[in-house]
């Protein structure tokens, strides 16, 4: 794993993007938080294999598109690579989500390919709230009102009339879309709202049901360790977990505290703390699992079979996850005060935490039996956290009536939509709350979250590269 954020640092660092990475030396990200935010980073970066010279550029939108009476604005940015822009170019767009755009997206990778062979213009836009397209000025619970899907997703239907309207040679051009995670599910969502905007779209990964207590996550997490490691491996992890767990459950406390090297502070009465453990101590399995390739697994797993006995493994695999340091703080308190710290100073980690208590829960809890992760991170911590943070109108209750309307809205798992090809990997944590087969879906053996944006390559598996012609097909389709 080490190696492998040396390897995103490497990419983060040559393509410029410094912003995010100065976060951590204003204040130190507590260890939940920084487990989410590792799962929360935005589709893999594609490898850029040659310069692309990309246009940064703004676009002024409305605060509140559903309000006429409001005439604030703020600016929003996109990225253009017009390298193959022609008389009527189709215009590309990958949509941004919960994360800072980057040039990789519109430089290489299978949706540059395909932007390539049609001559079209390529274009990645970032959401409100994130990256440097932020509206207001403080992230206050009352500023976060203008931050949802739908304001977004309205932001992008202007974007695509301006855009045209702006670009007299592009008056005519067919629009497709591209997005990965959060923002597929905003492809799908986009044909649903406007279908005469687009004439189709690539939505991967794409979670299309806004469910609170996600149980199913931990599920495929296991099973990719299962799959793709060993039963051996899987064994471990389930054991090693139910053994700490028993030991803050008797009275052996200060032991595991010392194994786990929790900073003092760490009260294992407090269920709120022991959640907080827990939570981050699977959540190292999960950023694994979410966003494995090649033989990732396989090499954790091989680390993990090294040590003696269960818990010392699994105590000693997440200490070097979480970045190791003098002592490690697990509080529930620490996540607390770092989203309220985020209200003045700009990170992404709180507005998406917004999102998730407003519009979809998505709470990835330890709420199944079938999955070795163990019992103590109920969907309750997070659905605390919504109400220690942003507002006591959070509870429960409302959070189940806020997926509840967003299901009603964009019709959950039947969005009723056309020309939109949906992915996602088997392995992939996300899966269940996609669409399957059934519905049209394509699912590709062993592949985890975002995996297919990639060129084609010799290394693709069969299926993967059947998904990536299917879609190239589709594209052409779309585009005669
Ligand atoms: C999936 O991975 C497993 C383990 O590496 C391998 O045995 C299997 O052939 C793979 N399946 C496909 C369809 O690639």
């Amino acid at each position: 794993m080490a190696a492998l954020r040396l390897v995103c640092l490497f990419v983060v660092l040559t393509i410029g993007l410094v912003h995010s990475l100065d976060i951590p030396k204003i204040k130190d990200v507590p260890l939940l938080v920084k487990t989410l935010k590792n799962l929360n980073r935005g589709p893999p970066h594609q490898v850029m294999t040659k310069r692309v010279n990309i246009l940064e550029k703004w676009i002024t939108q409305k605060l509140d598109n559903f309000d006429a009476s409001n005439t604030q604005t703020y600016q929003m940015r996109y990225l253009v690579n017009d390298e193959f822009q022609t008389q009527g170019s189709p215009i590309f767009i990958y949509l941004g989500g919960e994360w800072e755009i980057e040039k990789s997206m519109v430089s290489a990778g299978h949706w540059y390919d395909m932007a390539e062979e049609h001559k079209g213009v390529l274009v990645y836009t970032e959401h409100r709230y994130y990256g440097q397209s932020v509206p207001t000025s403080s992230m206050s619970t009352d500023n976060l009102k203008y931050l949802n899907v739908k304001q977004a997703l309205a932001d992008v239907a202007n974007f695509i009339e301006t855009f045209k309207a702006e670009n007299p040679q592009l008056a005519n051009s067919k629009v497709i879309l591209a997005g990965g995670s959060y923002s597929a599910t905003m492809v799908v969502w986009f044909k649903r709202l406007y279908p005469d905007l687009i004439v189709g779209g690539w939505a991967s990964s794409a979670p299309l049901l806004a469910k609170v207590d996600f149980t199913e996550y931990k599920e495929v997490v296991g099973q990719a360790f299962l799959q793709l490691g060993s039963q051996q491996c899987y064994d471990r992890i389930k054991n090693g977990i139910a053994e700490l767990e028993s030991m803050f459950a008797n009275k052996r406390g200060a032991e595991a505290k010392a194994m786990l090297r929790l900073c003092d502070s760490f009260d294992d009465q407090n269920d709120l703390d022991l959640w907080t453990l827990f939570s981050s101590i699977s959540n190292i399995f999960s950023g694994i699992a979410q966003y494995q390739s090649n033989n990732d697994i396989v090499y954790n797993c091989d680390y993990i079979m090294t040590f003696d006995d269960d818990a010392t493994a699994i105590a000693n695999f997440v200490y070097w996850g979480w970045g190791m340091g003098r002592c490690i703080d697990a509080r529930y308190q620490g996540s607390v005060e770092y989203y309220l710290w985020g209200v003045e100073n700009f990170d992404a980690s709180r507005p998406w935490y917004y999102q998730t208590c407003n519009e979809y829960g998505w709470y990835q809890s330890s709420g199944s039996s079938n999955q070795p992760f163990g019992t103590k991170f109920p969907a309750t911590l997070y659905i605390n956290l919504c109400g220690d943070v942003f507002s006591s109108r959070y509870g429960n209750e409302q959070i189940n009536v806020n997926a509840a309307n967003t299901n009603a809205y964009f019709g959950g798992m039947e969005p009723g939509v056309e020309n939109i090809y949906m992915t996602h990997g088997a392995l992939d944590p996300w899966n269940p709350m996609g669409h399957g087969v059934e519905q049209g879906a394509t699912i590709i053996a062993n592949a985890s979250h975002c995996a297919d944006f990639s060129s084609i390559k010799p290394t693709d598996s069969e299926e993967m590269r059947a998904s990536k012609e299917k879609l190239a097909g589709l594209v052409r389709q779309w585009l005669a």
